[in-house]
């Protein structure tokens, strides 16, 4: 079957900068993050951002690390915006005051997405290794005061699926139009706490039970989205909807990747926007057509119904499990690598994880 053409990208996932003020144990951001010194500069920012747009970017995540760590953020807002593209705020509240949060609705922020750790406060600030619970509440007030849609995202894993029912009433009490209700990918710094985060077949099980009941309370709204964990499941998610397909990111130091956790395949070369044009990037680097379509996929995937859609899953848990980004995603029942998923949940649990560290130079 032909290959059909290649699309224009829809969305960039902008990783303004790798600093930030929490240490969560769950941060997928890679091991080694990019230091303030490194991060792209104004001038280079808007230049990415213009050439995104002329490529066909039509919605710009603006995320890190901390995003409000940049103090040219409203800038860097207001440029996104004059070009015509949707800005996503993707951020920890934390230093989100009512002035800023007004700013850069001024600017030209149209949504924002706000991470909530837990609705036990002790147990949230224990997630986040800082102080922040409160402060989300103040941030989420700034949010809705300025008049912006509001997304609440928690990351669920063993020490807070418990509580899914609560986080929920937690997030609408904070004025969420939408919550975001994520098991635990295991990538970047994740990876390392996978025994710590790991939730238990029961818990799941609860917590489906638990995610059923709040959507029946809140079946007028807000709208929930529960995200299952895909280590239990018997076919893998369809990672980015394709690889190359729909989306890019760029990194802090201004990395063009096919997915946020693509650094970890070191098989793969680094494109960067300051040796070569965004467009080129897309259409014609190696990183971006070594998986597109289909003719790259190895049997079972070749002649697999699902192909189509799925993807054949995740190329980052195929290179991290495998050390073949080719492979089948391993949580695939028909991969032949799949018992090294199986391993992994009948692993012992660890008790404590690890708290994501930044080196000097990036807080
Ligand atoms: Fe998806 Fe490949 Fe599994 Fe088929 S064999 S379900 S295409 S991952
Ligand atoms: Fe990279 Fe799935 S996380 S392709």
């Amino acid at each position: 079957m032909t290959e059909p053409p290649v699309s224009p990208p829809l969305g960039m996932l902008a990783e303004l900068t790798h600093r930030c003020p929490l240490h969560c144990p769950y941060c997928s951001n890679p091991l080694e993050l990019v230091p303030r010194t490194k991060e792209l500069t104004f001038e280079q920012w808007t230049e990415v951002l213009t050439s995104a747009r002329e490529l066909g970017v039509v919605q710009m995540h603006l995320s890190g690390g901390e995003p409000l760590a940049r103090p040219d953020l409203p800038q860097l807002v207001e440029h996104a915006r004059r070009l015509g593209a949707y800005v996503n705020l993707v951020t920890s509240g934390v230093g989100l005051t009512a002035a800023r949060a007004e700013e850069l609705a001024r600017r030209g922020v149209d949504h924002v997405q706000l991470s909530l750790q837990d609705a036990d406060p002790t147990t949230a600030d224990a997630i986040a290794g800082a102080r922040v619970h409160v402060a989300k509440r103040a941030a989420a007030e700034a949010i809705t005061a300025a008049g912006l849609p509001l997304t609440v995202n928690v990351v669920l894993h063993r020490r807070n699926i418990d509580r899914v029912e609560q986080i929920v009433d937690y997030a609408v009490d904070l004025g969420a139009d939408r919550v975001e209700l994520a098991n635990t990918q295991y990538y970047g710094w994740g990876l390392r706490n996978r025994a710590a985060l790991l939730p238990t077949v029961a818990q799941l099980t609860v917590a489906q039970q638990a995610v059923a009941r709040a959507e029946t309370k809140y079946a007028g709204g807000p709208e929930l989205v529960y995200v299952t964990a895909d280590y239990f499941a018997e076919r893998p998610k369809p990672c980015m909807d394709g690889w190359g397909r729909l989306q890019l990111t760029v990194t802090p130091e201004g990395n063009v990747l096919p997915c946020p956790a693509a650094s970890a395949i070191t098989t793969l070369p680094v494109e960067n926007v300051l040796r070569r044009p965004l467009a080129e990037i897309w259409y014609e680097s190696k990183a971006f057509n070594a998986f597109r379509g289909t003719d790259w996929m190895p049997e079972p995937c070749r002649s697999c119904p699902e192909r189509f859609t799925d993807f054949g899953g995740c190329r980052c848990q195929a290179f991290q499990l495998t050390g073949d980004a080719a492979a089948t995603d391993p949580v695939c029942g028909f991969s032949p690598h799949r018992p090294r998923v199986d391993a992994v949940l009948l692993g012992d649990p660890v008790r404590d994880f690890v708290m994501r560290e930044h080196t000097a130079s990036c807080e």
